[in-house]
């Protein structure tokens, strides 16, 4: 499991020291050696006493996160290890609670991590401050103001991938209970030279490359923009992609934040409107051309450019063109119009794409701060952080740096004056004597740019003022003239030329010594940047854009309000800014945040000494460490001071009753701690030395750790003898227990050994009553068996006695009974003989007479009337049969098949037999009626039935017709008549036959030779009566075939003669087909 630790002041668990008031000794290698060692334990925040140094870690740290947000939450600021959020938490709680205005003032070179820091500032204050959804969106309006600005701002420097090009003051404001109300932006000169142009290896401003490649293809084209960086003369290209950096993505994000803070969609369009106008006004070239008259002219050398941007910004070409190849002077009633060479031309481009960019970003300021205003009047408390430049040495040094090192002096000065009060206020409150503390004023400094009368910026405003020809030569010699003998002042032309073997100091040139460090100024650009012209034919040329917000950028443009005055130069608007803000400081609780790079490479992990040192000689570090020591190096409550040490005596340990500041007395005098060495104060005590608080210190660990063992020792003397306690109760309990149940035990064999033992002898003594009894009961049954015997043998005497008494007078009786017996058994044999033969005598009488009755009575009996009355029922019915038959008679018709039912089952056969001959009778009846004739015909019929019934299909049909025999009236015919008398055989049939030629099967009514293939209509007639007539004749039967097919030779040919059913319409001749070779149909009617 970690380790819990808790953190009661930022002594605990130190790294080098948290406060570099308590380094010991104080020089410039410790205080860097106690960077370093903090720096590579990534603690990145150090104390001056309520100042944070900051050194930028280079690498995300975890140390941001919401527990440490919680962690540092109302916690005092020396109680945890040093950070900015315990700064911002003081800050916060100090405007809430005491309600006094905050600032705090963010300081360090380009890369140190102001910008970061105040970011941190605004997220630590914006989370622990109210919510609602009210504060959450001014909260969320103020944070997302950062990205808006960041974007037009900032740019990627050798120094800094994401550097502040522009200062930055922002005013948070609060209600009574410390919600947040909302916003106020100030910013200090941008560096709009960047716009044109940029040092090696920097950018643009971020948004362009934004723009380029973020926005959709639709929004470029409306832009008239192309993706690509390289058609672009204003951006660098060299750089153009930084490592880490998602330009499109950040484009998102940027739109996103504007809508947050409150750009409407048109707003943010028409603000990328004038950045694309900026871009491609770099793209406008000139070209020299010579006019008559030998002044130099120039002429813009492809106006597609310039038309598009005539086109975007809404102004007539021909005045934008104009605006570039002219220049109008006007001074009082005049008007003078001088053309333009190539390079005034190119100066003039430039200039407005520079005004242009800057006007939009101070537009920009004023939008969000519209925006992010507080929307009450009620009074607020303000806390300001300000991100701004720190100092700079460059090379090359001109007038920015200039600018920049005066606001950073102006800085110094008031942090020595509010540290100082501050310092002062707190021994005046405390009640401590005030000593004086020797620090160096830079005040002197300041005077030297500032002076309104023989400062820097006012020779330079004079000069530019001034009527006649004015060089940044002019210049440096006015300085010359004027500064010359300023301690801080150095030039090679000065008066008294003592710089004049110095080669380090190069002509055009002045040196001021800042309380930082010596900076060398190139006096060229001076004049032309304090002046930030720009020709009024250009501003006049903005003013008539159609493009609103171009328009309102440039309100002097309008000739109604043509002011002649000049406009005041750069330097003055600067000194007034920086004088406001100083005003404005002055008036708040300072605290600051000391910003240090480690290395110039932005890399993590390097510590690059030389150039920490140098940053903490310039940032003044160690002189504020000794103005902070000055007095008392350390200073702390009582209550919390008492609560540290209070286990260094034994009268204030465990517990001090009474106030704290007298128990810090006893502790302090116990200690013996030399008396000069501290201060009582009101509320506080103060240490002059820090090692008499690392002595308080070491003698707080090493107590610490004698305390540690007297716990220790006490716990673990408590532990084991509540162990041993708890071991000699068990015991105690265990023995009770055990002996309990040994007696139980013990008690449990007595009783139930006893209990053996009782009935042993319980046993014993019953089995000796039973033997007793025993005993006794046997002599008892000896005595009656004895007895019994006795009596047994006297009876049996008795017995046998009395048995031979009997026997004996049995054996007479039974001699006599036998004796009796047999003459009763002769006797009774006598008499049944006697008996039988009487009997018998009766029976063969009786007999006798029955017979003799029975031969009598016969005739009487019923034994013979069944017969008799069976006989003449039989005859009864027979009867009744016979005379029902008689009238239910069938017809005499020998067809008739109806016959009565039988109405007796034994009279069945005679029923049958009675039908039969009923039949046969009616049959010869039938027959006896027929002439001799019909007898002849009905012969035929029957022998035409023995030979075609069942055999021919033809036959039924034929029955129902007689046998005509003549069919053709023969008899009348003259021929037949003539034959008649000649021959005896009469006629037997005559009929018309087809004969069926044998050839080739057709049908023919002529004879031929040959077999006879007829067919007739009386097939079965003629037949018949050729089969009669032939068995009369010859005694012969005939042969007759009946079939529907045959084979026949015709000729060579075996031909099959088939009979089929013809179709009637052919009448009722037979027609014969021959099919082929093999087969002759006759088809039939
Ligand atoms: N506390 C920090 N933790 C992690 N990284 C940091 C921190 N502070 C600064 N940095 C890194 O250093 C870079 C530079 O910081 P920043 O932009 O704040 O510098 P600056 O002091 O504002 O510089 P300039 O004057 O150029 O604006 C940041 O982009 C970031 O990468
Ligand atoms: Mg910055």
């Amino acid at each position: 499991m970690a380790k819990m630790e808790v953190k009661t002041s930022l002594l605990d668990n130190m790294i080098g020291v948290g406060d570099m008031v308590l380094l010991e000794p104080l020089n410039e290698e410790t205080f860097i050696n106690n960077l370093k060692k903090r720096f590579d334990h990534s603690e990145i925040y150090t104390y001056i006493g309520s100042v944070v140094i900051s050194v930028n870690p280079y690498r995300s740290l975890p140390i941001y996160s919401p527990e440490k947000v919680e962690e540092y939450r109302n916690r005092n600021f020396y109680e945890l290890s040093p950070h900015i959020f315990a700064l911002s938490d003081e800050a916060y709680r100090s405007l809430r609670d005491q309600d006094k205005d905050q600032c705090i003032l963010i300081t360090g070179e380009s890369g140190a991590g102001k910008t970061e820091a105040s970011k941190l500032v605004m997220s630590y204050v914006a989370a622990v401050c109210g919510k609602g959804a009210e504060v959450n969106q001014v909260k969320e309006q103020l944070l997302q103001s950062n990205p808006v600005l960041e974007a037009f701002g900032n740019a990627k420097t050798v120094r800094n991938d994401n550097s502040s090009r522009f200062g930055k003051y922002m005013d948070i404001e609060f209600d009574f209970k410390g919600d947040p109300l909302g916003g106020v932006i100030s910013n200090y000169l941008l560096e709009k030279s960047r716009v044109v142009k940029q040092p090696r290896g920097e950018r643009n401003f971020h948004v362009f490359y934004q723009l380029l490649s973020g926005a959709s293809e639709e929004l470029l084209n409306k832009l008239k923009l192309e993706r690509d960086f390289s058609r672009y003369n204003y951006l660098s290209l060299d750089s153009a992609k930084v490592n880490g950096v998602d330009d499109a993505a950040n484009f998102r994000t940027v739109r996103n934040a504007m809508q947050i803070v409150g750009f409407m969609d048109h707003e943010a369009e028409s603000v990328l409107a004038v950045v694309a106008a900026v871009l491609k006004l770099g793209n406008i070239e000139f070209k020299p051309e010579s006019r008559v008259n030998g002044l130099d002219e120039s002429k813009i050398k492809d106006k597609n450019e310039l038309k598009e941007i005539c086109e975007l910004t809404g102004i007539d070409q021909s005045v934008l063109e104009r605006a570039f190849s002219f220049r109008t002077v006007e001074a009082k009633q005049e008007k003078v119009s001088t053309t333009l060479n190539v390079a005034q031309a190119y100066y003039a481009r430039d200039a407005l794409a520079k005004n242009l960019y800057s006007r939009l970003f101070s537009w920009l300021v004023n939008r969000i701060n519209e925006s992010i205003k507080a929307q009450t009047k009620v009074r607020k408390k303000v806390m300001g952080v300000l991100d701004i430049y720190g100092f700079e040495i460059f090379e090359d040094n001109s007038f920015e740096q200039f600018i920049i090192n005066y606001c950073n002096e102006k800085l110094q000065q008031i942090f020595i004056e509010l540290t100082l009060k501050e310092e002062q206020e707190e021994y005046i409150r405390e009640d401590i004597e005030w000593t004086h503390i020797d620090y160096f004023n830079n005040a002197i400094i300041c005077d030297l740019i500032e002076n309104n009368t023989n400062g820097i910026l006012a020779m330079l405003d004079e000069e530019c003022l001034r009527p006649g020809t004015v060089t940044d030569e002019t210049f440096l010699e006015k300085l010359n003239q004027v500064c010359a003998t300023h301690q801080h002042f150095e030039s090679r032309m000065s008066k008294c030329s003592r710089f004049l073997n110095d080669t380090s100091l190069p002509h055009s040139c002045f040196r001021i010594q800042h309380y930082a460090g010596k900076v060398l100024y190139q006096v060229e650009g001076f004049v032309d940047k304090n002046n930030d012209l720009l020709y009024r034919d250009l501003s006049q040329a903005m003013w008539k854009a159609s493009h609103t917000l171009i328009k309102s950028l440039f309100p002097e443009g309008n000739p109604a309000k043509i002011n002649l005055k000049r406009p005041p130069t750069a330097g003055s608007q600067f000194k007034a800014s920086v004088a406001t803000l100083m005003k404005n400081l002055q008036t708040k609780n300072p605290n600051y945040i000391r910003c240090i790079k480690p290395n110039d490479k932005k890399a993590a992990h390097i510590f690059n000494e030389a150039l920490v040192c140098h940053q903490i000689r310039y940032l003044g570090l160690l002189e504020n460490v000794r103005v902070r020591r000055a007095g008392y190096a350390f200073r702390q409550a009582y209550e919390p001071c008492l609560e540290r040490y209070k286990m260094l005596c034994k009268q204030t340990w465990p517990h001090w009753k009474g106030p704290a500041r007298s128990g810090v007395e006893v502790l302090f005098n116990e200690l013996e701690i030399p008396v000069e060495e501290y201060s009582f104060g009101r509320s506080k005590i103060f240490i002059r030395n820090p090692r008499t608080l690392f002595k308080l210190e070491d003698l707080r660990k090493q107590r610490l750790e004698d305390l540690a063992t007297l716990i220790q020792k006490i716990y673990r003397g408590w532990k084991c003898r509540t162990h041993f306690l708890l071991m000699k109760k068990s015991q105690v309990v265990i023995a009770a227990w055990f002996r309990r149940y040994a007696q139980q035990k013990r008690y449990q064999q007595t009783k139930s050994s006893a209990l053996v033992i009782q009935s042993y002898i319980r046993g014993w003594k019953a089995r000796k009553i039973l033997r007793e009894l025993k005993h006794q009961k046997r002599c008892k049954e000896a005595v009656t068996t004895i007895a019994a015997y006795w009596h047994g043998t006297q009876a049996r005497r008795e017995l046998r006695r009395l048995k031979e008494e009997a026997r004996n007078k049995h054996a007479i009786a039974v001699i006599w009974a036998y004796w009796l017996g047999s003459k009763a058994r002769r006797e009774l044999k006598r008499l049944k003989e006697e008996a039988r033969r009487k009997h018998a005598v009766a029976v063969i009488w009786a007999y006798w007479l029955g017979l003799k009755v029975r031969r009598e009575y016969r005739k009487f009996f019923r034994a013979n009337a069944g017969k008799k009355i069976y006989e003449f029922t039989l005859q009864r019915i027979v009867q009744k049969y016979f005379l029902e038959m008689k009238n239910k008679m069938p017809s005499l018709s020998p067809i008739d098949k109806n016959w009565p039912s039988r109405p007796y089952l034994f009279l069945d056969s005679t029923h049958k037999e009675l039908k039969r001959i009923f039949h046969l009778w009616r049959c010869k009846k039938y027959r006896d009626q027929f002439t001799d004739q019909q007898k002849l015909i009905y012969e035929e019929k029957l022998e035409a039935s023995e030979l075609f019934k069942d055999k021919k299909a033809l036959y039924p049909s034929s029955v129902g017709q007689p046998f005509q025999g003549a069919y053709l009236e023969i008899n009348k015919n003259p021929k037949y008549k003539k034959l008649k008398d000649a021959i005896e055989e009469k006629i037997i049939i005559a009929e018309v036959v087809n004969k069926i030629n044998r050839a080739n099967g057709k049908g023919s009514e002529a004879a031929s030779k040959g077999d006879f293939l007829f067919s007739s209509d009386h097939l079965i007639e003629m037949a018949t009566k050729l089969y009669r007539t032939t068995l009369s004749q010859t005694k012969q039967k005939l042969n007759i075939e009946i079939s529907d097919e045959f084979l026949v030779q015709f000729r060579q040919d075996k031909v099959c003669v088939k009979f089929i059913q013809g179709n009637q319409k052919n009448g009722s001749v037979p027609t014969c087909k021959r099919k082929n070779n093999r087969l002759l149909e006759v088809a039939v009617p």
